[in-house]
């Protein structure tokens, strides 16, 4: 089994799993946000790609969706989990809280958001836009290391980079979404249309704007996904047990 993960590069050392390579491709989308690290463990083979490139230093807007899941496909994975940090809409969530979201709703704009646009013109059906088994395996994972998560959600993709206004935050929640991040979309329908089996484990970094008195700042986000860095590395680790 061959499974992608997209994160932080703060997930790559993860106790018993053994490095294989740095891959590094280029294809017909351009280059990938950074090198594929090749992993083995219990049989698996993990390949993991940093989002935002090396040290952190491509906005959401600047992502090569494109060319990051091409890449996956490439190399034969056919399953990726995507973690992303999110802020809370739901009065219910705090920062630490872990959801996996059975829903989204796309509010980005201009990215390079299909593989068809050519003299191809395909519709996928994207009713539900997670892999179901996928999302039941990763349940399993997150339970085993976190008792507080949430199983469903919606998540809402802006387009970024800057955050939310409070009225946005207000209007979300009035449309049914319960978490708000930049960067589900258009990974998540890119590895739709290359049958590429997606879910996401969204982390909530923050309440979204207009939820809290309290101004958010980039370093508080950053600083959340560290703090849940170990608790990521063990979901992603005992994957392979469920
Ligand atoms: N809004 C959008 N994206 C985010 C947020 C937020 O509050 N927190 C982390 N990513």
């Amino acid at each position: 089994m061959k499974i992608g993960i997209i994160g932080g590069s703060g997930l790559y050392e993860i106790d018993g799993f053994e490095f294989v390579e740095d891959i590094e491709l280029v294809n017909r989308y351009g280059k990938p946000t950074d090198k594929y690290k090749k992993f083995y463990f219990e049989g698996c083979e993990f390949y993991f790609l940093n989002r935002h490139g090396h040290g952190h230093k491509i906005p959401p807007h600047k992502v090569n969706y494109r060319a990051n899941i091409y890449g996956f496909k490439e190399l034969g994975v056919e399953h990726i989990i995507a973690f992303t940090a999110v802020g809370g809409i739901n009065r219910l969530l705090k920062p630490g809280d872990i959801l996996i979201p059975d829903n989204a709703i796309d509010f980005t704009s201009g990215r390079e958001s299909t593989y068809y646009d050519e003299e191809e013109i395909y519709h996928i059906d994207f009713t539900n836009p997670f892999c179901p088994e996928l999302r039941n395996v990763l349940a399993k994972s997150v339970i085993s290391v976190k008792e507080r998560f949430y199983e469903k959600g919606t998540y809402i993709c802006t387009n970024g980079p800057r955050l939310e206004t409070a009225a946005e935050i207000r209007a979300f929640w009035n449309l049914g979404a319960d978490i708000v991040g930049m960067t589900l979309f258009p990974e998540c329908v890119l590895a739709r249309e290359l049958e590429i089996c997606y879910a996401n484990v969204s982390v909530v970094t923050n309440f979204a704007a207009g939820t809290t008195t309290e101004k958010l700042t980039v370093n508080e986000v950053l600083e959340v996904m560290k703090q849940n860095n170990e608790k990521i590395k063990l979901i992603v680790k005992n994957i392979t047990k469920n």
